[in-house]
């Protein structure tokens, strides 16, 4: 089996972290071309940082790390230090990244990597909102077509929101990205908080990472201790949930995830609902199916695979 390509598009964020571990370790399955940041969770100077903190980490000093956009399309930033900490990364006490970031910019890396790329050979793995990649597709339109698919943490349909009472936060972040994307016409598979609010760190799950002995498996307990307290006083939920290595896991071993083909539309224009991922789960729209909806995971299986994978960096 031949490795299949990957951009990580991410704002990291502790579950963007063990997304990107996650993907790091497998490499029999995924090639990471490379981590293209965004602004999101916390602002860009520290995401790309946070990002390069995660690759040494994993002890991958040498995967290209591209700093993006620092705002989105049109609205404000709005970020999560609230659910995250003021770094973003709050948990472990982890050293300053001594490697590099990469001069170019991370657009114009997903560009010139797509262009470069045989046609659809690359997927697109977006954690965060999704200013770099609508920006890609609007600066250079051929590129499209040669995405192989995009796999994204986003969006909610049965749970509705968390930033809002209607929207999940990367799509809120940035709507008119988020508007972009869906309408691109590439194939979609969507891991909105539906199926990731059942991906949670449970206490033996939290151990079996923090028994591994390693210092990934001490900091990723580390991070999800302090994560899992949003969550926990917010619905009264067991642990933290894993939203983002929800997209990583999929790529490994899809069949833990079930879902529909829907029509998906983003609301950009209402101040009440702007933001929302209008998810036609019934199919009472008639739209066109432009995503794969996830809404279930075999959450055993997936903490399973998590603790191996985590077990090899
Ligand atoms: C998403 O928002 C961020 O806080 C997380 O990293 C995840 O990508 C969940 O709504
Ligand atoms: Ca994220």
């Amino acid at each position: 089996m031949t490795a299949r390509k990957i951009i990580i598009d991410t704002d990291p964020g502790q579950d963007d972290a063990v997304a990107i571990l996650l993907a790091l370790a497998s490499p029999e399955e995924l090639e990471v071309l490379g981590l293209t940041i965004v602004a999101g969770n916390v602002p860009l100077d520290l995401t790309q940082k946070n990002a390069r903190m995660v690759c040494e980490l994993a002890g991958k000093p040498e995967t290209k790390v591209f700093a993006g956009c620092d705002h989105p399309m049109v609205h404000r930033l709005v970020t999560a230090e609230h659910v995250h900490g003021a770094s973003g990364l709050n948990g472990p006490v982890l050293p300053e990244p001594v490697m590099p970031l990469q001069d170019e910019h991370a657009v114009d890396f997903i560009i010139d990597t797509l262009r470069a790329e045989a046609p659809k050979s690359v997927t697109l793995c977006p954690l965060g909102p999704l200013t770099n990649i609508a920006l890609a597709m609007r600066k250079a339109p051929d590129i499209v077509d040669r995405i192989q698919e995009i796999v994204l943490m986003g969006g909610a349909y049965f749970e509705v929101g968390n930033i809002t009472p209607s929207a999940e936060f990367n799509i809120y972040v940035d709507p008119e990205a988020a508007a972009v994307v869906f309408s691109s016409k590439v194939p979609i598979v969507v891991m909105p908080l539906d199926v990731t609010h059942k991906a949670l760190v449970t206490k033996p799950r939290n151990d079996a990472f923090r028994n591994l002995g390693t210092q990934v498996g001490t900091a990723v307990a580390q991070m999800t201790d302090f994560f899992e307290r949003f969550d926990k006083e917010k619905y009264g939920s067991e642990g933290a949930p894993l939203h983002d290595p929800c997209v990583t896991a999929y790529l490994i071993k899809p069949e833990l995830f079930s879902g529909r083909h829907i029509n998906v539309e983003i609301e950009t224009k209402s101040d009440l609902t702007r933001g929302m991922t209008v998810a036609d789960w019934w199919r009472v729209s008639g739209r066109e199916a432009n995503a794969l909806f996830i809404g279930d995971v075999d959450a055993d299986g997936f903490f399973d695979l998590l603790t191996e994978r985590l077990a090899r960096l």
